[in-house]
């Protein structure tokens, strides 16, 4: 199978390619990947030489970049995209054009080069915040940060091209993912790089935030199973083994690196910010999804890589481009009070 892959050098798409690559002998993968501030081609440096894998560095809202890369797709599987709440409140803008643009770019591609199998990655922040019982997939669409609202209208640009054009596509909702490579703006990325440095985390508003944590790579697998056997025009829900507050993530984060207390201090809260998530995923489970890895496996295997990978996320800390979003970002950091 020929897979063209968008935003292989991101987080979730360069573990999906490593996993691709391992588990399917007959695969060949092209990913389609602009390198922007968050994807970094270190993340995929072990599999890089291999003659199965090959990245072009393009944009997907570029129609002739995308039309070039479209030519053999047997399937899409599409990652691309801006992806971080906070920066979508700084500035929307980047988050219109990659995620709705770019998207309508690649399904417009998709149809001329009558692709086999498409495969949008979403969100389950298209849901809103859900107070209480689980997201299904026929819910309504809430969003409520102008990311989750990016997400969206592609997922609804999907829904279209599927009806109207009878393009073969499905659409993931996933629930927030943690593992390797992941950009440290990112919470959880964030509490383990400050606190190997001693530095501490800060925690938005009063953490009571409910998220669903999924492991990067069992989220891999549930990618691979419903590029297989998913059903076209269906929204498949993939969520992870453990659903808690911001508060608990802190605590148990700082039980296993062996963190003394205190190095956490209380933010003013993100505007808008959802306080609770959670999915309903009996249509993946349907599909014979079983996870592979229990949270705290997970979360000791992704403090290990951290601890393991400086060389990786070091010198992006230090860039200038993480500095000031940073800075930008923890101008309120200043006035917060320290807790704990
Ligand atoms: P994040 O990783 O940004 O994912 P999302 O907002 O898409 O769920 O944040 C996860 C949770 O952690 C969310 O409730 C916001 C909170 N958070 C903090 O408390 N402090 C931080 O510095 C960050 C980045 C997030």
């Amino acid at each position: 199978m020929r897979l063209l892959v968008t935003g292989g050098l991101g987080f979730i798409g360069s573990n999906f390619i490593r996993h691709m690559l391992a588990a399917d002998r007959g695969v060949r993968i092209l990913n389609l990947d602009l390198r922007t501030y968050a994807g970094n081609p270190a993340s995929l440096a072990d599999v890089a030489r291999g003659p199965r894998y090959r990245w072009v560095k393009g944009d997907i809202a570029d129609p002739a970049a995308v039309d070039r890369c479209m030519k053999g797709a047997d399937a899409v599987v599409h990652f691309a995209a801006e992806t971080h709440v906070d920066r979508s409140i700084l500035d929307a803008s980047a988050f219109l054009r990659t995620n709705v643009v770019g998207t309508q770019v690649l399904l417009d591609a998709a149809l001329r080069h009558k692709v086999g199998r498409f495969v949008h990655v979403s969100t389950d922040e298209v849901y809103g915040s859900v107070a209480r019982g689980l997201s299904r997939e026929g819910d309504r669409l809430e969003p409520n940060s102008p990311y989750a609202a990016s997400k969206a209208a592609s997922d609804l640009l999907v829904r279209s091209y599927v009806v109207t054009h009878g393009l073969p596509a499905v659409v993931t909702r996933a629930s927030n993912n943690f593992g390797p490579c992941q950009y440290p703006e990112k919470a959880l990325p964030l509490m383990i790089t400050n606190w190997i440095d001693r530095e501490p985390f800060p925690l938005y508003g009063d953490g009571r935030n409910v998220r669903d944590w999924l492991f990067v790579l069992d989220h891999a697998r549930a990618l691979a199973l419903v590029l297989r056997r998913g059903r076209t025009g269906e929204i498949y829900n993939i969520g992870g083994t453990h659903s808690c507050d911001n508060r608990e993530l802190v605590e148990r984060v700082r039980v296993l690196m062996g963190v003394a207390p205190g190095l956490v201090r209380r933010v003013p809260d993100r505007p808008g910010h959802d306080r609770r998530y959670a999915l309903d995923c009996s249509k993946l489970k349907a599909l014979g999804f079983q996870h592979a890895f229990g949270f705290t496996q997970a979360l000791q295997l992704t403090v290990d890589w951290y601890r393991g990978h400086e060389a990786w996320w070091r010198p992006l800390k230090k860039k200038g481009g993480f500095r000031s979003y940073y800075s930008r970002q923890y101008a309120a950091l200043r006035k917060g009070r320290a807790s704990r």
